[in-house]
């Protein structure tokens, strides 16, 4: 325990010393990079879903501060044609049951941010999903805005969350996902220090919260994935589940391979892997472009 606290303290002190850095450096795209590249530009109030804009690329924050532990991913460096699918805010009592028949007529592995009140109310979902070989990480209790709360509040939300597929299924959770992608630097750092967790965003969102239809869902997920792609959506939206046959045929038929949230971070070849990633993509997939 005291060693915990003692890297705990010695991770805010490294924190600390880069973002005073940064805020102190000459102006560069690294440095001026870095302050913005927190997602906890969270909307004012709640909205229906993951509705963040786009992140930045949080390497740039690896890269200013290296002696950081990485331990928040939108996407994933690797060298082949290999990515996670998500799901948030399930489990969804008729919309989840249609999505794991799909997944397992082919054969794919999909990824399940659970919400732990959504948990608790259907557990026979929450062991299904886990038996047929999917991941699922922790999404928060009640949805709330864990950037604008109290650290005793962000541990409350979680831990209940924790307990809660724990009851379940019997399985304790090793990745989260903040609510709008709203969680602040330090706040990501203290979390995946004490739940021992990675923090999973995505560099891929169909807005499909929007509920635009199954056929533009799928062609925005279509236009913007790449090798180590993690795709946002949402299995509590039948428009959502409506649009996965067309995504599911036609990544396979790229050669895409879908793999959960910790087998493709499993694969992690590093920053420094991303020039080269591009060219293993484009080889392996060669019908990617459109
Ligand atoms: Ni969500």
């Amino acid at each position: 325990m005291l060693a915990l606290m003692v890297r705990t303290v010695f991770l805010l002190i490294l924190l600390s010393l880069a973002e005073a850095g940064a805020q102190t450096a000459v102006p560069s795209p690294t440095a001026a990079a870095l302050p913005s590249a927190s997602p906890s530009a969270a909307p004012a109030s709640p909205a229906p879903a993951d509705t963040a804009a786009p992140l930045p690329p949080i390497a740039s924050v690896a890269a200013a501060t290296p002696a950081l532990p990485k331990v928040t991913y939108s996407e994933v460096h690797v060298d082949g044609p290999y990515i996670a699918m998500t799901f948030d805010d399930g489990p969804s009592g008729p919309n989840t049951p249609r999505l794991l028949d799909l997944a397992a007529k082919k054969h794919i592995k999909l990824t399940f941010f659970l919400i732990g009140e959504n948990a608790a109310r259907y557990p026979q979902l929450v062991q299904r999903e886990l038996a047929e070989g999917h991941q699922v990480g922790n999404h928060t209790y009640t949805h709330p805005v864990l950037s604008k709360m109290t650290d005793d509040g962000i541990r409350a939300e979680i831990q209940k969350t924790q307990d809660a597929i724990i009851n379940a299924a019997g399985y304790k959770p090793v990745i989260m996902r903040p609510p709008y992608g709203a969680l602040t630097a330090r706040q990501r750092l203290w979390v995946a220090n004490e739940f021992g967790f990675k923090i999973i965003l995505w560099d891929v969102d169909p807005n499909d919260w929007k509920n635009p239809g199954p056929a533009v869902v799928a062609q925005r997920i279509l236009a913007a994935v790449r090798p180590g792609s993690i795709i946002l959506s949402h299995d509590i939206h039948s428009g959502t589940v409506d649009a996965m046959p067309q995504v599911f045929d036609t990544l396979l038929a790229r050669g895409y391979k879908f793999v959960t949230v910790s087998e493709l971070l499993a694969m992690d070849k590093g920053p420094a892997a991303k020039a080269k990633k591009a060219v293993a993509g484009n080889a392996a997939t060669p019908a990617a472009t459109p």
